[in-house]
C-alpha cells in the first residue's frame, strides 16, 4: 500500500507555508542525508532523482499523452504524433494512456529509458474498467452482486490480464455515485448509496493494487472522477454539479476518502464544475480536502483534457491560463491537454507558478512510479510468455462466469416460471438482443476483442436443444462502436409476426430485450429509459400471443418498465455481464445457481421520477392527504418500480429475533435469518438506520450494514452488526463529521422498503 513508506517529513512539505516545513525541506535536500542505494526508501530515491531534474523534465512527468504507436515503425515525421514521439526521446513525457500489448509498451518504454537523459521510465495507463482481454460484467451488474469478495477477485483477474500486456495504471474504479439513470455512466459504478459504494470501491482497490504494487501482476488504481461528476444535472453527461455541502460530504466524497484509506495510487479530477468550479481547477477539494485534510500521498491525474476544457467552462481565457489554475491547484498530471507540455516551464519562469508546486506533483508521480517497481526494471511488466499464458486464461474465464451469475438480479417469478425445468420441451426465444456477442460485453472494454461474448443463444444451447430462436425485428441497426451513437430500431418491422406468431405455439417464451452495450458509458445520457426501438410493443404483442414469458433484460442502467413489472411472470435482469454472459444466464434460468443478487440502484417507474433514490429526506409532507397539497405526483405514485437493495431468490428467507443491544464498541443489532424454502441460496441481509431528528434532517434510510450469506434449505444463520459512531455520526453544512445524541431506529430487511423487515429503535 501507499501509505506506509512515506515519511511524515516529505507529508509535511506538502503542507507548505510553515518555518518548520522550510527546515525540512533544507534537510530534505541536503545530499548526504539521501541514500541512493539499493536499500534507500522510496523517498529518498525521490529526493535523490528529483534534484537532478529540469523544470522540463518535472513538467514532462507531469505530461500524460494518448498513444499514438506503431510498434516498431519508424518514428513519425510530422504532425502531433511526431510532437509526442519527439517528447517522449527528450523526457518529456511521463506517462501514455492507450498503448498496450508487451511489444508496443516494450518499444515505448525502451525510447524513454534509453534515449532520454535520465531514463524515467513511462507509466503506461489504460482504462481497465471491467475486465480486460476476458470481459467481466460492468462494474454496475458487480455491484448488485453485493459480494466483495467476488468484486475484488474480478478486479484482480483484470489486472493480472492487463499488466501481462504491459499496463501498470487503471483508470478505474470510478466511484461517482449517482441518482440519475439519464446518465450513461452510472453502469461504470458502484450505484446510488455511499454504504455501499465505498465497500465497493475498496474491494476493487484491493484486487486492482493487491498487496504489493510491485507484484508484476498488479495495476496502480485510480478513485474517480473527483469530484460529483455522478451529479450532473438533469443525467446529461458533462454537465454542471450544484450540490450543497452535506450531500458533497454525505453522500458524494465518502467512497473517495475509502479509497484513500484504502491507498489508492492515484485520484482523477472531473469535466464537470462543481457549485462553478471546475473540479480540475479546484483548489479546496484537491488541495485541501484531499492532499491537506485527509493526507493523501498518491498523485491526482485530470481527465482527458479537463484542464483545457476550463477555457470552455468561462474560467480560464486560454490553455497557459488553464495550466496555472490547474497546476496550482493541484493536478498533477495534465491528460491530453498539453497545458503544461506548452506552458508549464514558462509560467514557473514568471513566477505565476512556484516550482515548489512541480516539485510536490513530481514526488507523488514518481513515488508511484517507485512503488511499481519501474525502477528497478521498467520492463517487469513486458513479459511475451506470461502475456500469452495469462490472456483468457481459463481460471480467468472462471472467475468472469461466477461473477456474472452473482450479479444476476430475479426482479419477479409469479407462479414460480423459473426456474425451468431441465425437461422443459417447446421453448421460443425471441429477441435480437439473444444472439449478439458484442452488446453484452457493456461499454468501457478497451483491449477485449470484438464479439468475444458467449451469447444468450450459445448459453442456452449447452443446457437444452429443446428451443427455437426466432429474432424478431432488429433492435438496433448498422455497426457499433465506443465512439458513435447506437442506432435504434424504430420503424423496420421485418419478423415482427413471426416472432408473434412463434410464440402462440410455445410451451414457454423466452424474451430478450434491452440496451446495446454502447447505449450507456460516457456521451450516452438518455431521456427515456424505456426498452429502446419496437422491443416495447413486440413484448406486449408477445405476451398478448402466450401468458407464460420470462423477460430478460439486458441494460447498462436502471429501466423505467412499469408494463413489465405489472404483465410479465418472470423478469430477470442481466445488465452486460461480459465475456461469459450465455453461460451464467442458462445457469440461473435452469437453477444451477440460484439467484442472489439485488438492485445497487432504485428502478424508477418513470423517467419523471428521477433523480430517485431510497436514502432521501423527508418532506414537511409526506401525505398522502385528502387533499392535493402534499408531497407527490398527480400523475404518478412516488414508490419506485424497484427500490434499492430489491432482488429474489428461488428460496425465500425468514428474519427473526432481531436484538439491539449498546456495548462499548457502539450498538449492536442482531438476528437470525433461515431459509425457509427448499433450495440452498444466498441473501443479503440488510441494515437500515433512520436518526429521527438531529441538527441537520437525516434521510428516511441510510444503509449502514450488510452482509451476503449462504444458507442450506432449511438452515438459520445468527448474522450481526455493530453500530459504531462512524455509522451514527454524519457530516454538517460546515463539512464537520459530528455524532449526535438521540434516538434512532433500525431496520434489518432485503431492501430498502422491505414492509417485512424486522425494526426496532434505541437511544445514542
Ligand atoms: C473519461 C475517463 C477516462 C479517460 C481516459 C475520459 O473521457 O471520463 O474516465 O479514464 O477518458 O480514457
Amino acid at each position: 500500500m501507499l501509505t506506509k513508506p512515506y515519511s511524515p517529513r516529505i507529508l509535511l512539505s506538502l503542507l507548505g507555508g510553515s518555518v518548520l516545513l522550510i527546515a525540512v525541506l533544507f534537510l530534505s535536500m541536503k545530499p548526504d542525508t539521501i541514500n541512493t542505494g539499493p536499500d534507500a526508501s522510496i523517498e529518498d530515491k525521490v529526493e535523490a532523482l528529483l534534484k537532478k531534474m529540469t523544470i522540463e523534465e518535472k513538467v514532462g512527468q507531469m505530461t500524460q499523452y494518448n498513444g499514438f504507436w506503431d510498434a516498431t515503425g519508424p518514428a513519425p515525421t510530422d504532425g502531433d504524433s511526431k510532437w509526442k514521439y519527439d517528447h517522449l526521446k527528450a523526457g518529456k513525457v511521463g506517462s501514455v494512456l492507450n498503448v498496450s500489448g508487451v511489444e508496443n509498451v516494450r518499444a515505448m518504454q525502451k525510447l524513454v529509458v534509453e534515449e532520454s537523459r535520465l531514463g524515467i521510465p513511462l507509466i503506461f495507463a489504460l482504462d481497465v474498467i471491467h475486465g480486460h482481454k476476458t470481459v467481466a460484467p460492468i462494474p454496475l451488474a458487480e455491484s448488485a452482486s453485493w459480494d466483495m469478495e467476488a468484486i475484488e477477485k474480478s478486479a484482480a483477474m483484470a489486472a493480472n490480464e492487463a499488466a501481462s500486456r504491459g499496463i501498470n495504471w487503471t483508470f478505474a474504479p470510478m466511484v461517482d455515485i449517482s441518482r440519475d439513470a439519464r446518465w450513461g455512466r452510472v453502469m461504470e459504478g458502484g450505484g446510488e448509496d455511499p454504504f455501499l459504494g465505498s465497500a465497493i470501491g475498496r474491494a476493487r482497490i484491493r484486487g486492482f493494487q493487491g498487496k504489493d504494487l510491485s507484484d508484476p501482476f498488479t495495476l496502480a488504481a485510480t478513485a474517480k472522477h473527483f469530484a460529483a461528476y455522478g451529479f450532473a444535472e438533469a443525467g446529461r453527461d458533462y454537465n454542471a454539479a450544484d450540490v450543497g455541502t452535506v450531500t458533497l460530504h454525505n453522500v458524494i466524497l465518502p467512497p473517495f476518502k475509502a479509497a484513500v484509506e484504502e491507498g489508492v495510487a492515484s485520484f482523477m479530477n472531473a469535466f464537470n464544475t462543481l457549485n462553478g468550479i471546475p473540479a480540475t481547477g479546484d483548489e479546496y477539494l484537491q488541495r485541501d480536502l484531499l492532499k491537506g485534510e485527509w493526507g493523501y500521498e498518491g498523485f491526482i491525474v485530470s481527465d482527458w483534457g479537463s484542464g483545457s476544457e476550463m477555457v470552455a467552462h468561462g474560467f480560464a481565457k486560454d490553455l497557459e491560463h488553464a495550466a496555472e489554475i490547474s497546476a496550482n491547484a493541484g493536478s498533477d498530471m495534465d491528460m491530453e491537454s498539453y497545458a503544461y507540455a506548452k506552458h508549464l516551464a514558462k509560467l514557473v519562469e514568471e513566477g505565476r507558478v512556484q516550482e515548489k508546486v512541480l516539485d510536490e506533483a513530481v514526488r507523488r508521480i514518481l513515488r508511484v512510479k517507485f512503488a511499481l517497481g519501474l525502477f528497478d526494471d521498467p520492463y517487469r511488466y513486458c513479459n511475451d510468455k506470461r502475456e500469452k499464458e495469462r490472456i483468457y486464461h481459463p481460471d480467468h474465464r472462471a472467475d468472469a462466469l461466477d461473477m456474472a451469475k452473482k450479479s444476476i438480479v430475479l426482479l419477479k417469478n409469479e407462479g414460480n416460471v423459473l426456474p425451468i425445468a431441465k425437461e422443459q420441451k417447446n421453448i421460443v426465444v425471441i429477441g435480437a438482443l439473444a444472439e449478439e456477442k458484442n452488446s453484452p460485453l457493456g461499454s468501457w472494454r478497451f483491449g477485449s476483442d470484438d464479439n468475444s461474448a458467449v451469447s444468450f443463444n450459445e448459453g442456452l444451447k449447452t443446457y437444452t436443444d429443446q428451443f427455437k430462436y426466432v429474432k424478431g425485428p432488429d433492435a438496433f441497426l448498422g455497426e457499433t462502436s465506443f465512439f458513435n451513437h447506437v442506432k435504434v430500431n424504430e420503424s423496420d418491422r421485418s419478423g415482427f409476426d413471426e416472432a408473434v406468431s412463434a410464440a402462440k405455439s410455445a410451451d414457454l417464451v423466452i424474451l430478450v430485450a434491452g440496451e446495446h452495450g454502447y447505449q450507456s458509458g460516457e456521451g450516452r445520457s438518455r431521456t427515456d429509459i424505456g426498452l429502446p426501438g419496437l422491443q416495447q410493443e413486440l413484448l406486449e404483442a408477445v405476451q398478448a400471443a402466450n401468458e407464460k414469458v420470462v423477460l430478460v433484460l439486458m441494460n447498462g442502467r436502471p429501466l423505467a418498465l412499469p408494463w413489465a413489472a405489472e404483465n410479465v411472470p418472470a423478469i430477470v435482469e442481466t445488465w452486460q455481464l461480459g465475456t461469459e454472459t450465455g453461460n451464467a444466464i442458462a445457469q440461473v434460468l435452469f437453477g444451477d445457481y440460484n439467484p442472489s443478487g439485488h438492485l445497487p440502484m432504485t428502478f424508477p417507474r418513470s423517467v419523471g421520477q428521477v433523480p430517485i433514490y431510497y436514502n432521501q429526506l423527508r418532506t414537511g409532507r409526506p401525505g398522502p392527504l385528502d387533499v392535493v397539497f402534499w408531497s407527490h405526483y398527480t400523475d404518478e405514485t412516488n414508490d419506485p418500480l424497484y427500490p434499492f437493495g430489491y432482488g429474489l431468490s428461488y428460496t425465500q428467507f425468514k428474519y427473526s429475533d432481531l436484538k439491539v443491544k449498546k456495548g462499548d464498541a457502539g450498538v449492536n443489532v442482531s438476528l437470525s435469518v433461515t431459509n425457509s424454502g427448499k433450495l440452498d441460496g444466498e441473501d443479503v441481509v440488510q441494515l437500515y438506520i433512520h436518526d429521527k431528528v438531529a441538527t441537520v434532517a437525516r434521510p428516511m434510510k441510510e444503509l449502514k450494514g450488510f452482509e451476503k450469506i449462504n444458507l442450506k434449505a432449511g438452515a438459520s444463520k445468527e448474522v450481526s452488526f455493530t453500530l459504531s459512531e462512524k455509522e451514527l455520526g454524519f457530516y454538517n453544512p460546515q463539512g464537520k463529521f459530528i455524532i449526535e445524541k438521540g434516538e434512532f431506529d433500525v431496520m434489518v430487511g432485503q431492501h430498502a422498503n422491505d414492509k417485512e423487515g424486522l425494526t426496532a429503535s434505541f437511544e445514542w
